[in-house]
């Protein structure tokens, strides 16, 4: 299980996080966790997966699966091949990545057999309640409207991450929360926490910023308390 308070960096298509510069980017965010012992771990595109996972020690995660049966699949990520890989866990219902309820139920079942850790995204907080019920590790509430934008959930919807922590809460205490969605400082992620979640998911504040590293060792500084 992933170690919390967190970072979670989805990599998702972006240029600047693809093949080797994804390996780039994992290397910056282990040496940010190793500097600061903090939490810290990336979702590389699934054709990356492998060359991330063994190149870094920190978590990796797929962005997505398609199926938990293998077999006459084509280009289908299945849930064993990204545990072959090296991946610790996977993102699953991403906005970016909808899926149906059914699939969300049997990747996070077929993770659990596999010590998979999972993190079911949610665009509402009544969505994070229909998924809290089927006992993820983790549910990302992330508003899509401010994906991308560096309009921070945590500072422009407060009120969508304590629904959906109460939602959460109410459902099933034992997944816990974190949110996304336009975070790009260390004050945006203090103010995650503050809300009451557990850590962050987030992308182009990372992946597109000048300095990658600069950003992560400010986002760490906030997960430790530190200014
Ligand atoms: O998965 C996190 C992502 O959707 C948030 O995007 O660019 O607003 O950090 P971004």
């Amino acid at each position: 299980m992933l170690r919390t308070p967190m970072i979670v960096v989805n990599f998702k298509a972006y240029r600047e996080s693809l093949g080797k510069k994804a390996i780039e980017l994992a290397k910056i965010a282990e040496e940010v966790s190793r500097e600061l012992n903090v939490s810290i771990a990336v979702a590389p595109q699934a054709t990356d997966i492998r060359l991330v996972a063994s190149s870094v020690s920190i978590p990796v995660f797929a962005q997505a699966v398609d199926s938990t049966t293998i077999g006459a699949l084509t280009g289908h990520v299945t849930i064993e091949s990204i545990k072959d890989a090296g991946a610790v866990g996977t993102l699953i219902n991403h906005s970016e990545r909808r899926v149906q309820i059914s699939l969300i139920s049997e990747v996070v079942k077929a993770s659990r057999e596999l010590n998979l850790t999972t993190i079911v995204c949610a665009d509402t907080p009544e969505v994070t309640a229909a998924v809290a019920a089927l006992n993820p590790d983790f549910v990302a509430i992330e508003p899509p409207e401010l994906i991308g934008t560096g309009i921070p959930v945590s500072k422009a919807k407060p009120e969508v991450v304590t629904n959906s922590l109460d939602k959460v809460k109410s459902v099933n205490s034992k997944s816990k929360v974190i949110c996304g969605a336009g975070i790009t400082t260390g004050d945006d992620v203090r103010a995650a926490l503050r809300l009451g979640t557990v850590g962050v998911l987030l992308a182009s504040g990372v992946v597109k910023a000048k300095d990658p590293k600069k950003v992560l060792t400010e986002m760490g500084n906030a997960l430790i308390g530190k200014t």
